[in-house]
């Protein structure tokens, strides 16, 4: 059958993520070699597109790079609607203006976005402005709508765990509290997983107001129980029940205050709380650097692979998702604007509790 797209565009955008550089080759590959697509990549995400920094994609340019770490194309934190892109004499945004203009003059018939929650939401605006729009769901933190899994979640998991069982034989030699704080901001994917599969005595998210005091008794139990150390496992977003009762100016306000990130803050008050010796590990960006885990390679060359089959097809305004063990395209208008957050019934909160993990709660 022919294509329906004869040149497209193909760009990563907000956080790397490991799997980035595997997915561009699933696309890249599929689109050029079974459906004789032209693919232009474009520079550093969305400000790629913005200022044309863009180039024809070579079949050499792939080789050597499904392993690799990081993207070849580059990315950034870009938002083409933001105010500072907006210009006066027009109603609608600069930036967004010189895109469709990009666009037209490269002669594109579709374009690929790599992106995780605010690049989809950019993704969905601009396919309202008419652009022919797939996107794929990359980031390390599993929070975006509509898909079960997305690529990169599985690397940063694996460092995490290693991280927790490192910290174990230093904990258990010190007879301390080690806190250890992962990313996400928003969900807490990554500290509820790692944390089961670290076996972290206490995991804090941000689906959960934590009680410091429920914290305090469980640690002091272990301790009566003949543990001498234990694991606190901390998302990044994970907040207190006294901030969740805040508005979220307030709240602001407090975080502004806080000194360190929450990692440090939970340290100390569980120091303070239980006399305990606790220490800080703060795991930041080695979660989402290196070479990317298989089953990440495997999920972005699934979803490269349907997203340049979707653009030989025409079929354009989706995110490809995986939905129950199936690569499927959602409409991009029901991921936009939404965070997947880890649901209360979910069952990894059962597992945790049953092998006695305290939640916070
Ligand atoms: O991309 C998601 C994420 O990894 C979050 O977990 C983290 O809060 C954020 O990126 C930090 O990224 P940066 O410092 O690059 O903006």
């Amino acid at each position: 059958m022919k294509s329906a797209t004869k040149t497209c565009g193909i760009l990563t955008s907000g956080g790397d993520a490991p799997g980035l550089n595997a997915a561009i080759r699933a696309v890249a590959r599929t689109a050029m070699d079974v459906h004789g697509i032209t693919v232009v990549g474009f520079e550093h995400g969305y400000r790629g597109l913005i200022e044309n920094r863009s180039r024809v994609l070579k079949p050499t340019e792939f080789s050597g790079i499904l392993a690799r770490g990081g993207t070849i194309l580059g990315t950034s934190r870009e938002k083409p609607f933001k105010d500072k892109n907006w210009c006066d004499e027009t109603d609608a945004p600069c930036a967004v203006r010189s895109i469709k203009e990009n666009y037209r003059n490269l002669g594109l018939d579709g374009l690929v976005i790599l992106g995780g929650n605010g690049s989809n939401t950019t993704a969905a605006m601009l396919a309202e402005e008419g652009l022919n729009i797939i996107s794929l769901p990359k980031t390390i933190d599993n929070d975006i709508a509509e898909t079960d899994m997305t690529f990169g979640f599985h690397t940063a998991l694996s460092v995490a765990t290693e991280a927790i069982d490192r910290l174990h034989s230093t904990a258990s030699s010190h007879n301390r509290i080690m806190v250890i704080e992962v990313m996400g901001h928003k969900a807490g994917w990554l500290a509820l997983y790692s944390g089961v599969a670290g076996g972290g005595d206490v995991i804090l998210l941000p689906e959960i107001p934590y009680d410091l005091q429920s914290i305090s008794r469980h640690l002091d139990q272990r301790c009566r129980d003949g543990k001498t150390f234990s694991i606190v496992v901390v998302a990044e977003g994970a907040r207190s029940v006294e901030e969740a009762a805040m508005d979220k100016k307030k709240f602001k306000k407090a975080r502004e205050k806080m000194s360190g990130s929450i990692g440090y803050r939970v340290a100390e008050e569980i120091q303070t709380a239980t006399g305990l010796d606790s220490r800080v590990t703060v795991l930041g960006y080695l979660q989402r650097g290196g070479t990317p885990v298989a089953f990440d390679r495997i999920l972005a060359t699934q979803f490269g692979t349907a997203a340049a089959n979707m653009l030989a097809a025409g079929d354009f305004g989706k995110m490809v998702a995986l939905r129950d063990g199936n690569i499927v395209g959602v409409p991009l208008d029901k991921v936009a604007g939404r965070v997947k957050a880890v649901p209360l019934d979910h069952e990894m909160f059962k597992a945790a509790r049953d092998v006695g993990t305290c939640l916070g709660d």
